[in-house]
């Protein structure tokens, strides 16, 4: 299968600002593209610089500008060819006559005509100048050669110039533009899920089990959790086209077809070879483990003997996995379960914000015919506020159909 790995939350937007009055609007195109969640770096001609300095645009967009092609500081960051192979949409905007001839003629002579030949990335051009400009014959022919060559143009909007002029030559507003590239990158995902899968391409990594906490080297604190709904997912997440790592505690479970499998068996452990896991790439991250609350704070060399009526055993918090996880500046797309006993709706949403999670999955445990050893399931989905999605009954059905309708859940977040 070759097709791209497409999440907005990943999707890096090379915008190039060039020399017009325009490049004002840029900046604020920063802050809109950042807000879908997108990475974005600058690259600024010199004309741009003319207009707007490029600290602006380093402030806004988090990363340094790139502004040389013949610069050996430069090229020691992030080199021309790194830079074109980083971008998965080239978006030129405001794009000036001159950049448009540029690019028309195969030019190479400064960093963004180089950009562009070396980029294997779709190219998005917003031309905005005076109307005469617009109108000349040169621009236009350009214009068609670029979009023979399949280069999007954003159409410029009409109305009063800055130079006084009326006329075709406005760039869109910020916010239309920025909507035009989500718009884009949702589109392509949705394509793509319909042909490979609803999750075709994402590396899914998932907690399942219980956790072991020893207490000496023959005794252990763990819980009731068999991993089935864990492993459930895992089996559904391949079959929905994911590259799917099952980072499972200890249960008498056969691995899903597809699915590699990493056994642990502390929640230390758990957390070890989860952030390892995010190193090697993740994109969606779904804790379904049991993980013990608490471990024995001095695991006692030998076993412990019999001795007197009563024993105590000091126990230390354990970490978070799933909060941890979800507190790294690379993070996934986060899902949490929780089993409640009572006010099942208010603890979700509780943990929803304060383990920073996007999407929670919760059962009512005192339920008895669902949950833990039981084949079926029933539960409510909440998705985190800025996703503006109601939440989802998934009526008691088998622990598969939950978890199929577990993954359509996580796709629906992440392509909204
Ligand atoms: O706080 P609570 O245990 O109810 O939260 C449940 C969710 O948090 C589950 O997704 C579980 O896998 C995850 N979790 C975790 N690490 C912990 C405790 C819970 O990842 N130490």
């Amino acid at each position: 299968m070759s097709f791209d790995l497409s999440v907005i939350s990943s999707k890096n937007i090379l915008l190039a600002v060039t020399g017009g009055i325009a490049a004002y609007k840029s900046a604020i195109l920063v802050r809109r593209l950042k807000d879908y969640g997108f990475n974005v770096r600058v690259v600024m001609t010199h004309g741009a610089q003319a207009f707007i300095q490029p600290l602006t645009f380093q402030a806004l967009s988090g990363n340094p500008v790139h502004t040389e092609l013949l610069n050996p500081e430069a090229e020691a960051g992030m080199g021309h060819i790194e830079l074109a192979r980083w971008a998965d949409l080239l978006l030129v905007a405001p794009a000036s006559c001159d950049s448009l001839a540029k690019f028309a003629a195969g030019l190479a002579d400064d960093l963004l005509s180089t950009l562009y030949l070396a980029t294997k990335a779709p190219v998005w051009v917003a031309p905005a100048m005076n109307q005469q400009m617009w109108a000349a014959k040169a621009t236009q022919r350009n214009l068609n050669t670029l979009i023979e060559d399949g280069v999007h143009v954003i159409m410029p909007d009409a109305g009063s110039q800055a130079c006084g002029d009326v006329g075709l030559g406005r760039m869109p507003e910020p916010e239309e533009i920025a909507q035009q590239v989500k718009l884009y990158f949702h589109q392509a995902e949705r394509a793509i899920a319909e042909k490979f899968g609803l999750l075709a391409g994402q590396r899914v990594v998932i907690t399942a089990g219980p956790t072991r906490e020893a207490i000496d080297p023959v005794r252990y604190i763990s819980n009731h959790s068999t991993g089935k709904m864990g492993f459930s997912i895992a089996a559904a997440c391949y079959a929905a086209g994911a590259t799917v790592t099952l980072i499972a505690g200890p249960v008498s479970l056969d691995t899903p077809n597809g699915v590699s499998r990493i056994n642990v068996s502390s929640a230390k452990h758990m957390l070890d070879e989860s952030l390892q896991s995010l190193e090697r790439g993740c994109d969606v991250f779904i804790a379904t483990a049991a993980v013990a609350d608490y471990r024995v704070a001095e695991v006692a060399e030998h076993k412990i003997k019999k001795a007197g009526d009563e024993l105590a055993v000091a126990l230390v918090k354990n970490p978070d996995i799933v909060a941890t996880i979800a507190g790294q500046s690379k993070r996934p797309f986060m899902v949490g379960f929780a089993a409640e006993t009572r006010n099942v709706e208010a603890y979700a949403s509780e943990k929803l914000v304060v383990k920073k999670l996007d999407m929670i999955a919760c059962n009512d445990v005192s339920r008895a015919d669902i949950g833990f050893a039981s084949d079926q399931n029933a539960m409510t989905v909440f998705f985190a506020e800025r996703y503006k999605m109601d939440k989802r009954e998934l009526e008691k059905a088998s622990k598969q159909e939950i978890a199929q309708q577990l993954v359509e859940a996580i796709h629906d977040a992440r392509v909204k």
